[in-house]
């Protein structure tokens, strides 16, 4: 079983993994991201290659890609060691799959065959002739509903439930997928059992990018006020609201070779756009962008146009959006629609004007300015104060310094302000939301180490920062030099194996690392060096800058401890080890004199 577990490891990356829920970010050697496991506004969150771990250095949590996976899926060891073997393609020996494997596959082949079900209902059967109709009478062809695979759920309380049923599912999995709903035996009596959740309705199948159906939305063809125009299948193993767009199994290769996406909201804005030929088009359903989609997106494609109903520009979980994208490298625009509701309507109304509005989109930050000027009044104290609350904290995420000021003078100007007050009100911003990155920043420079472990720390990652040993740094630091006891284990073993062995290649001498010094290695990698320290020049200053203040720091210690132990034997009046004491306090005087120059 370790054996497999060690061969899943070596097959899998967590930077890959990782990147499949949230964008990440290079960061020197390793990858930055806002963590996942609490709430913040910059970056502690680490991830080195190297070593295949991660940690927060905000929450503090960390581990590897199967801890990861348990913390962000909320699975058990097995589940994740299944999901990991699928992913490697290693077959796990001795290993029945779980409970939970085979019931999601169980419910992806149910969504399958229901999806089935329905779109026949659509396409061919006499109970779709509404449905049909309604599609038609909204432009959508015969081809576009079936290249999208919709569907139709008739009216009547069981008939996907009997269909299921023939076809050998059971309630509970049926319930489990979420496409029908136990009747609330109090309220009726007299009927037990389940009924269909979807009911005289469109259907949508949602479908991740391999094709794989998830779950569904479906949209009522008669519009009467107590029903909700929309319902979505409920979270289930396998659905998770939040995780999906809608029409990305077809939209994808047109968005990765347009190198651009458009999102809109609705189903319907797919629909009509794509029988336009716009087909790098995808739909959030009407909720804010979440990080699972800017995850899907920013791998596809490095620009994305925004093409929402709302007013994205005073809605915060716009921006929260729009700051992911940025993160994950990726270029926002946003389209436009003047009088129009929805896409739907443009390309409806005005098919070619609608091309044009999607080629002239407006670039995110021009338009969150802009849209705030126009609002708000920029000549009054008041206004300025609006436009400043609405705009700055966006323009403070902007993660490009050059892009960043460019905003900072533009709203300088509109605001017919002096540019460095607004800069300075961005760099306010920038810091007040930003405890947790500090940190990682703090880590990266000399100049904050105050603990002796942060600088022991920091000295062995600096050493494992290039591959060649530097024998002069060897010489001089001893393992006594250290506080912490790991670190001074670590030196030893790694002074002594470097004595011995004939190759002086960091990484190849790590491969015989004592399996008890693993974690506190692991760590060291996750340290944040500075992109400056992979020029060899400046990192051999830097480290031996570094050497010397831990010999600095160590020769303190011993001072303090000579000291501490003299003024105990001056109070026993023991010459001789007065003596003896004195001797060794000038010595180490002497030496520490030495390092400071
Ligand atoms: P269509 O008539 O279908 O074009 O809808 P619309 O243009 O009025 O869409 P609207 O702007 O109301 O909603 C946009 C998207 O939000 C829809 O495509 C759905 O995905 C989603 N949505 C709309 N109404 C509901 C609802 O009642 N419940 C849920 N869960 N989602 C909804
Ligand atoms: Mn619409």
């Amino acid at each position: 079983m370790t054996d497999q577990v060690d061969e899943i490891k070596s097959k899998v990356d967590i930077v890959e993994v990782a990147s499949s829920y949230f964008p990440l970010k290079k960061s020197g050697r390793n990858f930055a991201a806002l963590c996942p496991f609490h709430g913040e506004k910059t970056p502690s969150f680490m991830i080195s290659p190297e070593r295949q771990v991660f940690k927060c250095f905000g929450c503090g949590e960390g581990g590897d890609v199967f801890t990861f996976l348990e913390k962000v899926e909320g699975w058990d060891f097995r589940e994740t060691l299944e999901e990991l073997a699928k992913r490697a393609g290693v077959k796990l020996t001795s290993f029945a799959p779980s409970g939970a494997s085979k019931l999601k596959e169980k419910l992806i082949a149910v969504n399958k065959l229901s999806s089935k079900f329905y779109s026949h209902l659509l396409s061919n059967h006499p109970l779709g002739g509404k449905a049909r109709d309604y599609l038609l009478m909204r432009g959508i062809k015969k081809s576009t509903w079936e290249q999208f695979s919709l569907g139709y759920a008739p009216a009547g309380w069981e008939n996907i439930l009997t269909f299921l049923n023939k076809r050998g599912f059971s309630l509970a999995d049926m319930a489990t997928a979420g496409l029908i709903i136990a009747r609330d035996v109090a309220k009726i009596s007299a009927q037990q059992g389940y009924y269909d959740r979807f009911r005289n309705r469109i259907i949508f199948p949602l479908k991740d990018a391999r094709g794989q159906i998830l779950g569904f939305s479906a949209r009522t063809i008669v519009d009467v006020k107590e029903e909700p125009k929309y319902i979505n299948s409920p979270e289930t193993p396998v659905f998770t609201k939040g995780a999906i767009l809608f029409g990305l199994d077809i939209a994808r290769e047109s968005i990765k070779k347009k190198n651009e996406a458009i999102l809109v909201e609705g189903e319907f804005d797919v629909l009509s756009a794509h029988q336009l030929g716009v087909t790098n088009i995808v739909a959030s359903k009407g909720t804010a962008l979440t990080e699972r989609q800017v995850v899907i997106l920013s791998r596809l494609c490095t620009n994305v146009s925004l093409c929402f109903d709302r007013d994205i520009a005073g809605d915060f979980a716009s921006h929260r959006g729009i700051e992911l994208l940025d993160l994950a490298g990726v270029n926002v625009k946003v389209v436009e629609l003047g009088k129009y509701k929805d896409p739907d309507e443009f390309v409806r109304a005005q098919p070619s004007e609608f091309k044009k509005t999607l080629d002239e989109a407006s670039d995110i930050y021009d338009y969150l300015i802009e849209s705030a000027v126009r609002r708000n009044d920029p000549k009054t104290p008041q206004g300025k104060k609006k436009i400043g609350q609405e705009t700055i904290g966006t323009i403070a995420k902007i993660s490009d310094d050059l892009v960043r000021a460019h905003y900072i003078d533009k709203l300088a100007k509109l605001l017919d302000l002096e540019v460095s007050l607004v800069a300075a009100a961005v760099e306010k911003n920038k810091s007040s939301g930003n405890k947790a990155g500090d940190l990682t920043e703090e880590l990266a420079s000399v100049e904050s180490i105050a603990s002796s472990s942060k600088l022991e720390e920091y000295f062995l990652a600096l050493f494992l920062h290039q591959e060649e040993v530097l024998a002069k740094i060897v010489a001089r630091v001893n393992p006594s030099d250290f506080e912490n006891d790991d670190a001074s284990r670590f030196w030893k073993w790694l002074r002594d194996i470097i004595r011995s062995s004939k190759t002086k290649n960091i990484k190849k001498l790590l491969i015989k690392l004592p399996k008890n010094l693993d974690k506190f290695v692991d760590n060291l990698y996750l340290v944040n060096i500075s992109p400056v320290f992979f020029e060899k020049e400046f990192w051999a200053e830097e480290i031996t800058k570094t050497a010397n203040r831990l010999k600095q720091f160590a020769l303190r210690q011993q001072i303090m401890a000579i000291s501490a132990e003299l003024k105990l034997v001056q109070k026993k009046k023991d010459n001789q080890k007065i003596g003896n004491l004195t001797k060794k306090f000038d010595e180490v005087s002497k030496l520490l004199k030495e390092t400071a120059t």
